[in-house]
């Protein structure tokens, strides 16, 4: 049996089967009695970054709101880093995931916000994933008229990202002074999908606002935070085809409410689990933390909470062939020190998640 090298390629050659249809087998993993699961999918991360926001997180546990100025210190420090230093960082923030039982991850640009720095990051994304998100449109840069801005990001930025990007996303929160409103976002949604780039939008982050509308109408594959839902929006999430995207480790570093994810599922939307692993609002890479959080926190039982991290975000980036263990999905497997997934939220912080390699040789 042949496994590809890239860890997170959509090009897995390995899958899952009928016993009985199964080629002879070269290698038997036996897992002593533990729970074996599709290995989560982190649908949201910002991965590709240099520099520490600590200092911001203990402001604002003491009480200081988030708004989005800090992006700005994360961009500079990252233009400010050589390639092979993004690269040295993101291999470990990789290696940090896989050993938590993540095996798909999609990571976004976002702190470059010219176009050689937005480019060279979904360059060095695109080195360990398929799944590369343009997001030129996460702030407005410092002494950059919005109009100026919003131009360079629909047109020479967007034509020199689209080829290192399967996705286009836009940070829409008009309760920012530093990203974008529902206009601005329709002109970054509407050139991506020109650009052949699938739609994504971060929306209703910090208040009520034109995101989650937006994304749905656009037919978006997701719209990430979902903090704030009017019940127009909710109704407008269960009759489109936009996945919800939750990311409640946002949540605990903003010291922000949770959304109401049981009330979520009971109206028939398909949610997701993610981490947005990132330097200002939340920089956990642990799938297992937010599967405990949604179960804590917002409603979910552990099974539906396991599904939103797996099969719920990997419809969130349109993929069929992971997050399951159907026949003819790929063989990413977790494997957990348990007996069971409810250990996933019954024993928060403890690392019982990794992926199982399938590529090393037998001992
Ligand atoms: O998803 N909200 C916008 N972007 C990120 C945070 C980026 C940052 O603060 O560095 C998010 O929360
Ligand atoms: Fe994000």
């Amino acid at each position: 049996m042949c496994w590809p090298a890239p860890p997170w390629s959509s090009r897995t050659t390995g899958s899952a089967g009928a016993a009985a249809a199964a080629p002879a087998a070269d290698r038997r993993i036996d897992a002593g009695g533990r729970c074996v699961v599709p290995s989560f999918v982190d649908s949201h991360s910002h991965l590709v970054f240099a520099g520490d926001r600590a200092d911001e997180f203990t402001a604002r546990m003491a009480g200081t709101r988030y708004d989005g100025g800090g992006i700005a210190r994360t961009v500079s420090a990252t233009r400010g880093a050589s390639d092979d230093e993004l690269r040295a960082l993101l291999a470990a923030r990789v290696a940090e995931m896989r050993a938590q039982g993540t095996g798909t991850v999609e990571i976004k640009s976002g702190y470059g916000l010219t176009v050689a720095h937005e480019a060279r990051l979904l360059r060095l994304a695109s080195e360990v994933t398929d799944e590369t998100t343009f997001l030129g449109a996460h702030v407005v840069p410092g002494g950059t008229a919005p109009a100026d801005y919003l131009d360079l990001v629909t047109g020479p930025m967007l034509e020199a990202c689209a080829p290192y990007a399967r996705w286009i996303d836009v940070f829409c929160e008009p309760a920012s002074p530093h990203a974008f409103d529902g206009d601005q976002a329709r002109a970054v949604l509407t050139a991506g999908r020109a650009a052949g780039l699938g739609l994504r939008v971060h929306g209703n982050q910090l208040g009520h606002g034109p995101g989650v509308a937006l994304a749905v109408e656009f037919g978006a594959a997701s719209v990430d935070h979902c903090t704030y839902l009017s019940p127009a929006d909710v109704d407008a999430l269960a009759g489109g085809d936009t996945v919800a995207t939750l990311l409640p480790g946002v949540e605990f570093a903003t010291r922000s409410p949770y959304p109401d994810a049981r009330a979520l599922t009971d109206a028939g939307v398909r949610i997701a689990l993610a981490t947005d692993c990132n330097p200002g609002t939340c920089y956990t890479s642990s799938m297992p933390f937010v599967i405990a959080l949604a179960v804590r926190e917002m409603g979910l039982t552990p099974l539906e909470a396991l599904q939103a991290a797996t099969s719920g975000s990997a419809a969130a980036l349109r993929r069929a062939d992971v997050g399951h263990l159907g026949v003819g999905a790929a063989a990413r497997l977790t494997v957990l020190d348990a007996p069971s997934h409810q250990h996933l939220a019954y024993r928060p912080g403890v690392p019982i998640a990794r992926v199982l390699d399938i590529t090393s040789k037998p001992d």
